[in-house]
């Protein structure tokens, strides 16, 4: 006889599910829905973006795809001075991820801990090269016994690259120094009157501790995303396993003590290997985590009550698949939750639990308004590669198609990425040799990422007060409609000579 199973009730939230139909078997997408406008009892100042990821607070909630031709160090950097943060990406070595997150932490910060320096007896040609790697205009110069002996910055270097003396010889020598535990008005007082932009730290022997640069303590991107020392925020997308090779565990080791958040970067983790590799790696590591990414009410809810996971560690998950731009992972198995959907699925999962975490919503975003839906269905900050990879700080060079300027922007499944090595081969399923889950195009180069931010922050804030919604707690009551084909072509410019 067959066995009857007990009826469960159902004591899920819906309030998310229900607003976009998913109990009708619905997956709709961003241009499926409109957001309904609300009455407005605030000005438009009083708009504010801030959002919590995991322990910490971004000014703007745009993160940045861990992608080859999206997020190197140059692109996090920019984009935690606006107030976002960058996902680094993890198609290379763990040298090179080790690199990227370093030069990101050392961009900025009331005090630079890990100071880069030069000896007196090195030549001009050398420092030259090391500022150029490093992207740093000058140098604290130390003897063997790490004392300070002068400073060497940019504007001390010969103007004729020919002549190639030591550092000894160009340097300021004797320089004004500060002792640890100054404070930042007092370091600033100093600047002032030795009239320099940096000021070395050293401890009671005079050996360097740190150093204070005039460009932290007055910062021209007062909405950063820093940490607690004034460092930007940085993230990495990680593979789901701790690295198996001693060599790798060592650096991962570094990445782990200085990255301030991790993001798995898998296509669809709701995978019992990949969800029993993060536990390890959870157990070998201290950064927050973001798992992802997921597409359903049912993945959420297994993260959340069936693997222990301690709650100050993971801290988020990550939502949408197959909606990105280059994806094909859809086309190619027929599977995939759009990024509104699985928000809507994931929010209600997390509102049933009563557990508080970050959601990012992950891809398929074309226009700003789409953010606005995003934040409609319970997204805390959203994360785009297509809207960025087009951008002057975006890895790669910009290249003329047709008389258009113009960047590569490529899936990590599409065989262009996996083309450069094993790196990413666990973002999908690990037997898989032959199936592309993404494409390789080219996307249209719109200039430095500021301008990219300012049209998605204004679209944004304005999308929040037609809608009435103050912040983004008060945007996920935002209500939503769905449109029919008719009126998406209504909502978009129309009739006009030259559009269809
Ligand atoms: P957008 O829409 O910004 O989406 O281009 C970026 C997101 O897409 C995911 N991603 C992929 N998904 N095949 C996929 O199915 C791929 O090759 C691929 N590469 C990236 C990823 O989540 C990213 O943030």
């Amino acid at each position: 006889m067959k066995e009857e199973k007990p009826k469960i009730k159902d004591k899920s939230h819906r309030y998310f599910r229900d607003k976009i139909g998913n109990e009708y078997g619905w997956a709709l997408t961003f241009d499926d829905v409109i957001c309904e406008p609300g009455y407005t009892d605030f000005n438009p100042d009083d708009v504010n973006l801030e959002t919590k990821l995991g322990p910490y607070n971004l000014k703007l909630p745009i993160i940045s795809a861990s992608m080859d031709t999206v997020t190197e160090d140059e692109m996090a950097i920019e984009l935690a001075l606006l107030g976002g943060l960058g996902v680094l990406h993890r198609n290379c070595t763990y040298e090179k991820q080790l690199q990227m997150v370093e030069k990101v932490k050392r961009a900025r910060s009331f005090i630079v801990e890990n100071v880069a320096t030069v000896h007196p007896d090195d030549q001009i040609s050398v420092v030259r090269h090391k500022m150029e790697d490093l992207n740093i205009s000058g140098f604290v110069v130390v003897d063997e016994n790490n004392k300070v002996v002068g400073i060497c910055t940019a504007r001390d270097l010969p103007f004729d690259e020919r002549e190639n003396p030591k550092v000894k010889e160009v340097m300021t020598k004797n320089p004004i120094y500060g002792e640890i535990g100054i404070s930042q008005d007092e370091a600033l007082n100093k600047l002032y009157d030795i009239r320099k932009e940096k000021l070395p730290l050293v401890d009671s022997e005079g050996k360097l501790v740190g150093l204070i640069t005039i460009k932290d303590l007055k910062p021209e991107f007062p909405n950063a995303s820093k940490d607690e020392k004034g460092r930007l925020l940085v993230g990495l997308g990680i593979s789901p396993s701790f690295p198996s090779r001693l060599q790798d565990a060592e650096i991962f080791e570094k990445i782990d003590g200085l990255c301030d958040i991790f993001m798995t970067d898998v296509a669809d983790v709701f995978k019992k290997n990949d969800l029993l590799n993060i536990k390890n790696l959870i157990e070998h590591t201290t950064t927050p985590i973001i798992i992802g990414n997921i597409g359903g009410y049912d993945a959420a809810e297994y993260i959340l009550t069936k693997l222990d996971f301690p709650d100050d560690r993971v801290v988020g998950l990550k939502v949408g698949m197959g909606s990105g731009s280059i994806c094909t992972t859809t086309l190619q198995t027929g599977v995939g939750a759009p990024t509104l959907f699985a928000c809507a699925e994931v929010a209600d999962a997390l509102a049933t639990y009563g557990t508080e975490k970050t959601i990012i919503a992950d891809g398929g975003f074309k226009n700003p308004g789409d953010l606005t839906k995003a934040f409609a269905v319970g997204a805390d900050a959203i994360m785009s590669g297509h809207l960025f990879a087009g951008c002057t700080e975006s890895p790669g060079y910009v290249d003329t198609i047709g008389g258009r300027k113009v960047k590569v922007y490529r899936g990590m499944g599409s065989k262009e990425a996996r083309a450069l090595g094993t790196y990413v081969d666990d973002r999908y399923i690990a037997s898989q040799k032959r199936l592309s889950e993404g494409v390789s195009d080219y996307v249209p180069f719109v200039g430095p990422v500021k301008g990219v931010i300012d049209q998605l922050y204004e679209g944004l804030k304005n999308g929040f007060i037609y809608s009435g919604a103050r912040d983004i707690g008060a945007a996920k009551h935002i209500k939503l409609r769905k449109v029919t084909y008719s009126g998406k072509i209504e909502s978009s410019a129309h009739d006009l000579l030259g559009r269809k």
